[in-house]
């Protein structure tokens, strides 16, 4: 597969994402709504930074203006140096709903292809470019299988296989496993972290569930509605590799589980 070489660190401290005084009203005159009151943060290089919020705060609408499939109303975002203004191959999102990001009349293989075929790669790279993606998900053994076949956690990891097919510079992810059972979900975890970490991918991952954001997340942005805005951005730094089982009972997983818990209660 031909994602990024990797860097030592993981975190090369280089800003590789912006945003500026970012706000998002949706709707006019009487009818206006601020979903979104000038958020601001950075991210850096192959930085993974997590948000939580309670539903309805912005989240998906974020993460929209970050893949530039929705423009916000004031703010400026930039990604490695350029302003966001639509979508680019640099910068990849994996949706919530696995099921209807799929094309059912797709085998697993093609729709990895799909990838490769919006964005132009040769044909003839193809079959072995989708062989060394769905190797990387451990899906080898499914790819002439149709989403149908599969069960949720397959379908997601179709999903990420996709995403990754256009070696995203950003991995822009909706609560990708929100609706995957706990086992699966740590899985899933763990391999994303790992890729993310070997190929310096910078990530912005969503997720309502507080444990999974800050076994995840290099930092923690927490959110609070209505508008949106930004509570508290707390460093995660617990040492890489984490592990399900000690680092979720690790006394600084545990202490930072209650502060967040605190802050989410308290919004
Ligand atoms: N295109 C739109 N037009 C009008 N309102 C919208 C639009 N998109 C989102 N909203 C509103 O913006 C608010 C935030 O929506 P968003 O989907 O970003 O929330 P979220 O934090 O992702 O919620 P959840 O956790 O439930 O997924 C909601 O009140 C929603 O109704
Ligand atoms: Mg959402």
């Amino acid at each position: 597969m031909t994602l990024q070489p990797s860097s030592a660190s993981g975190n090369d401290a280089q800003p590789a994402l912006s945003m500026e005084n970012i706000s998002m009203v949706f709707g006019e005159g009487d009818a206006a709504k601020t979903i979104i009151n000038e958020i601001s943060f950075s991210v850096s290089k192959g930085e993974f930074l997590c948000i939580v919020g309670a539903s309805g705060c912005g989240k998906t609408t974020l993460l929209r203006m970050l893949c530039g499939l929705t423009a916000p109303t004031s703010g400026e975002i930039a990604f490695t140096g350029e302003k966001v203004c639509g979508p680019s191959r640099d910068r990849a999102m994996v949706f919530q709903d696995y099921g209807r990001a799929l094309l059912p009349w797709r085998t697993v293989a093609q729709n990895i292809a799909l990838t490769l075929e919006t964005f132009g790669v040769p044909k003839r790279e193809h079959r072995q470019r989708v062989a060394a993606l769905a190797d990387t998900m451990g899906l080898s053994h499914a790819l002439e299988q149709y989403p149908h076949q599969l069960s949720g956690g397959m379908q997601q990891r179709v999903q990420i296989a996709r995403c990754l097919a256009q070696d995203p510079k950003l991995l822009l992810m909706d609560e990708p496993f929100g609706a995957l059972d706990a086992i699966t979900r740590q899985g899933l975890q763990d391999e994303v972290l790992r890729l993310a970490k070997k190929n310096s991918t910078t990530v912005v991952f969503i997720t309502h569930d507080l444990e999974e954001a800050i076994y995840l997340g290099d930092r923690v942005i927490v959110l609070a509605a209505n508008p949106g805005r930004i509570v508290e951005d707390i460093p995660i730094t617990i040492s890489h590799p984490r592990n399900q089982l000690t680092t979720r009972e690790d006394p600084q997983f545990l202490a930072h589980r209650h502060h967040v818990f605190g802050l989410l209660e308290g919004h």
